[in-house]
């Protein structure tokens, strides 16, 4: 397992963080087997131009170098390791293990994944197995080895990227062999069916099991099915990824020295992974990230996503292992970046702790699905806008390439939790308006539009650190997460919770007593009924805040009440309050409040708790500090259509300009250098 200071060496020795000829790496997916060999030197001649250091390579190589059973051919691969090795391009290679090819399917239809209703996928798209199939498991295993043994001592090779997006599109299967290694599962879990049943909840509508045989996954059901089994067989389908990685780990720890890792997909579509618990296997911290156009807020939820990834590394540089140039193409809509947002996001990504920016891909594609996805180099090729664009953003990362292995300072903490998402969306709740994500992106939302900087962190996470935390919608909470919390504000911290947090323990038992359980003793309160709100429906309350989703009946005990309701099923009852809970407070929200009162609110909190709160917020700049050795470097990102001003002094990096205050155009980006006296 990789500590957060081996992330940060992982990833020191790609960018040689710390030393005269640092950098940041900046890359991309290159699938140099879609074309005729005669482009690839082309390829590397515009790779050298774009400033390109590293490129993931052989992702889904497995029909290249392995056409059949019994035959592994590498000259490909070979030769354009050999091209990229002479161009000094670092390479991120792929074990090849991403999607099985068309001859492991036929002589093996059984490694297909089954959903819920029992129907197998068929071959023909990508990653079509099942994670738990022994079958499937071999052959990768072979081909790793075969890889690794070939290439693990490779001096191009600079990382070991697994499989890739492990468990993108066949986190869960339903197939007899699934419910076998849940089964498994569950033994090692519980050791009896009785304490399976009892977790479970299984006396309620006769569900009672006597033997393991009996227990399946959540195939489909006619009502309802037992949540206790959806949740666990959440948490069992991303274990059993994570194995699907650390198999193919343990094969490159044992045949190379060269550090190890997967690309995340912390993004907004994709929950099925829990990364705090796969983040300690992976030497350096990878995530994938595009903008998606389904949200209000793209880039608010990419800095949501990065700062997410830096939670992972903790605290630690992380590299962002792709992103697109525009458009992808896998939306309903594909909407491409306009000229400077490829600059904006990528450095609210760098902004937010990646010491590295990578694409997919490098050429776009003539054929195949992803032919209309942007590249690097489009398909009009170097005379493009997007071409000009790669080589002023490769150049703008030159300019600040001394940032690489410095840290973002946050004095906020979010707590998020992949198995609270799961738990939160569980069928047969109170609103089906309430999501988990939605609410954990509301509350970010409202911190960074208050212009304060946050780390994600796990449930249970040390806080002592910050000066606050913030914990939306944590319905799911164990005990220890619980007393993390409460030690957390009893030291004097100040506690930021809202609506449906503290309601069940970890086999979604509800905790007793009046809601939300968890917290009624830090928060002075309890809740005696849910008032959901109908759809589209809105309460008001009396400082003017609209609350949507939600409402409930708080009885207030020490708490103060900050806020009631003017109208809707509750008038006059608290909405918001405030408790004093040994050195620090204890905040309480109980509707989904607006943008601007839910912003304020945290900012309040945050400066009653002693958070610097820039005066200048709201106005749409993204202001992020990251703190170097002798440096800090204060990122201004102007997502406006205004120009804004902003009190920064020192050596302004993209211009190379000495500032004394800064008038940032619409869509500019700007890093302000200010030394720092020890
Ligand atoms: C990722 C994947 C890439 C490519 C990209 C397109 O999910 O890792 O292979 O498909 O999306 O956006």
């Amino acid at each position: 397992m990789s500590s957060s200071s081996t992330i940060g060496s992982a990833l020191a020795a790609l960018t040689a963080s710390g030393r005269a000829e640092s950098r940041l790496a900046f890359g991309c997916d290159y699938n140099p087997e879609q074309w005729d060999p005669s482009v690839w030197a082309e390829d590397i001649r515009l790779m050298r131009e774009a400033g390109v250091t590293i490129v993931a390579i052989n992702v889904f190589g497995w029909a290249q170098i392995q056409p059949r059973p019994d035959v592994f051919d590498f000259s490909g691969l070979d030769a354009i390791i050999e091209l990229l090795h002479e161009a000094g391009i670092g390479i991120n290679l792929g074990t090849g293990t991403a999607s099985p090819p068309p001859w492991l399917s036929t002589k093996h239809p059984e490694i297909l994944p089954v959903d819920a209703d029992g129907v197998r996928a068929w071959p023909g798209g990508r990653q079509a197995y099942c994670p738990s199939s022994p079958v499937f498991r071999a052959a990768a295993q072979r081909l790793a080895t075969e890889v690794v043994t070939r290439y693990g001592s490779h001096p191009a090779v600079q990382l070991w990227h697994v499989s890739n997006e492990l468990g993108c599109h066949n986190a869960h299967c339903y197939c007899d062999v699934s419910a076998s290694a849940f089964r498994d599962w569950l033994r090692a879990k519980y050791g009896t069916v009785d304490a399976l049943n009892t977790a479970w909840g299984t006396t309620f509508w006769s569900q009672r099991y006597g033997a393991w045989e009996e227990v399946l996954p959540p195939r489909h059901t006619l009502s309802a099915g037992n949540p206790a089994q959806a949740l666990d067989f959440a948490r069992f389908s991303s274990d059993e990824v994570l194995e699907c990685y650390r198999m193919e780990e343990r094969i490159i720890r044992r045949l190379s020295s060269v550090p190890v890792t997967t690309n995340f997909m912390v993004t907004a579509h994709i929950r099925n992974q829990d990364y705090w618990q796969w983040a300690p296997y992976m030497d350096v911290i990878a995530n994938d990230h595009y903008l998606d156009h389904r949200l209000p807020d793209p880039h608010q939820e990419l800095s949501f996503a990065a700062d997410a990834t830096r939670g992972l590394a903790g605290g630690d540089p992380w590299l962002l292992m792709e992103q697109a140039t525009g458009a992808v193409n896998w939306q309903p809509r594909n909407i491409t970046k306009v000229p400077g947002e490829l600059m904006r996001n990528t450095f609210a990504h760098v902004a937010r702790g990646a010491d590295g920016v990578c694409f997919f891909q490098w050429r776009a594609s003539a054929q195949g699905t992803e032919k209309f996805h942007s590249a690097l180099l489009p398909h009009a090729g170097t005379d493009s806008r997007k071409w000009q664009e790669v080589l002023e953003l490769s150049r703008a990362l030159g300019s600040v390439r001394e940032l690489a292995g410095t840290r973002v300072v946050a004095d906020v903490a979010l707590v998020f939790s992949w198995e609270a998402w799961w738990a939160t969306d569980l069928d047969s709740h109170p609103s089906e308006e309430l999501r988990y994500l939605e609410q954990v992106h509301a509350a970010y939302r409202a911190l960074w539009e208050a212009g304060i900087t946050v780390d994600i962190v796990r449930p249970g996470a040390d806080l002592s650190a910050y000066r606050t935390v913030v914990a939306p919608s944590l319905y799911l909470v164990r005990d220890d997460e619980v007393k993390a919390v409460t030690d957390f504000v009893a030291g004097g911290g100040t506690a930021v919770i809202t609506f449906f947090s503290g309601i069940v323990d970890q086999d979604d038992r509800v905790r007793l007593g009046g809601y939300p359980g968890a917290f009624t003793n830090l928060l002075g309160l309890h809740v005696d009924e849910f008032f959901p709100l109908a759809a589209g429906g809105s309460v008001t309350l009396d400082d003017g805040a609209t609350g949507t989703v939600w409402s409930e009946h708080i009885v207030p005990g020490a708490a103060d009440v900050v806020a009631t309701y003017a109208d809707g099923p509750l008038p006059g009852s608290p909405a918001v309050t405030r408790n004093t809970f040994g050195g620090g407070s204890a905040w309480y929200v109980g509707t989904a409040l607006d943008r601007p009162h839910l912003s304020g609110l945290l900012a309040r909190a945050a400066q009653e708790a002693g958070v610097d709160v820039p005066a200048d917020h709201g106005d749409g700049v993204e202001q992020v500090l990251r703190r170097g050795p002798d440096a800090d470097y204060r990122f201004y990102i102007n997502h406006s259509d205004e120009t804004r001003p902003a009190r920064a002094a020192g050596l302004e990096l993209l211009t190379g300009a000495a500032v004394d205050g800064l008038e940032l155009p619409p869509g500019a980006v700007r890093v302000v250098k200010t030394k720092r006296e020890e």
